[in-house]
């Protein structure tokens, strides 16, 4: 790991953002996830467990080819004067990113963004754009108790310097597509398997498929609404902490934000849940910084 002065010389924007985030609280900092409690399995034992055929060799994807996602952003929010938190989030364009609500909704000051990047912490890598951000929109409906409307907007005064590495997503045409048993590719530096504890030191991703909203419910009884999006978590591939916030892709399109997972674990075969972008549309439309 790099040096404080050296990160902030090559990769920070501001003399301030130096003084309250140094290289250790990047890497010290812990990854962001919504879980739920395992008291609710136990209210309803007739939820279908666990998948019981995980294949142990896969641990949730593979690394991703350097720069090749790039809308892929991480955000380090202080959530404490004593702790930082840490999750993905996507480019949707040059003045706005969307993450998950919760990710940013416990803030006690600016949030620190890095686009552009393959290594987390961030090193010195020429490619990387910082961002110290404090405007930030959350939706007007997050409720932390029921995991509903897990969607919030970041939004820079001064655009991103667009480049080979950072380009913003697309985001859907048709609010009513479904995207039903297609093709997904998360991405993120989350945990990468149940026994590592801290975010990946690059970025990841998985491809696996859009379940439908009836499935999910089955696993997670009484939280999945129509606003959710989730894909299967057969294989024990998925989200995992730190991932949270982060884009759920099919086909070049941004279709959901990382919300929430199983408190049995990240690899064993429960679904990963979304907020479905195309519940979305207008809110964001209505809220996003233009480009
Ligand atoms: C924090 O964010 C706000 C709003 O985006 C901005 O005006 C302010 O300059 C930022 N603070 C620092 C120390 O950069
Ligand atoms: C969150 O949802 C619960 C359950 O529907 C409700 O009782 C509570 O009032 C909601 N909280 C907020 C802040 O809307
Ligand atoms: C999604 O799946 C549908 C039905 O199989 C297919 O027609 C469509 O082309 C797929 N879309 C993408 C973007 O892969």
């Amino acid at each position: 790991m790099a040096s404080a002065s050296v990160i902030c010389l090559a990769v920070l924007v501001s003399a301030a953002t130096c003084e309250l985030l140094t290289a250790d609280q990047l890497a010290k900092a812990v990854p962001g996830h919504l879980e739920l409690d395992p008291e609710f399995r136990k209210l309803h034992p007739s939820i279908p467990g666990p998948y019981e055929h995980v294949d142990p060799f896969i641990v949730g994807g593979v690394e991703s080819t350097p720069h090749s996602r790039q809308y892929q952003v991480g955000i380090y929010t202080p959530v404490t004067t004593a702790g930082i938190s840490f999750c993905g989030g996507t480019l949707i364009n040059a003045r706005t990113v969307v993450t998950a609500a919760h990710c940013v909704d416990l803030r006690v000051g600016n949030l620190s963004i890095f686009m552009g990047a393959h290594n987390m912490p961030p090193g010195g890598d020429l490619n990387i754009v910082a961002r110290f951000a404090g405007d930030v929109v959350i939706h007007e409906g997050w409720n932390r108790s029921i995991l509903l409307h897990d969607i919030a907007l970041v939004r820079f005064e001064v655009a991103v310097p667009l480049s080979a590495s950072i380009i913003p997503i697309l985001l859907p045409r048709d609010a009513s597509n479904d995207y039903l048993g297609n093709t997904t590719l998360v991405s993120g530096w989350g945990r990468a398997s149940d026994s590592i504890n801290t975010i990946s030191p690059v970025l990841r991703e998985v491809i696996s498929w859009v379940i439908s909203n009836y499935a999910c419910r089955m696993a997670y009884l009484g939280i999945v609404q129509d606003s959710h999006i989730c894909i299967s978590g057969a294989h024990g591939r998925g989200t995992c902490n730190g991932d949270s916030g982060g884009p759920l892709v099919v086909n070049g399109v941004l279709i959901g934000v990382v919300s929430f997972g199983s408190a049995f674990g990240c690899e064993v075969g429960w679904p990963s849940a979304m907020a479905r972008i195309t519940s979305y549309l207008d809110w964001i439309r209505q809220n996003q910084a233009p480009a």
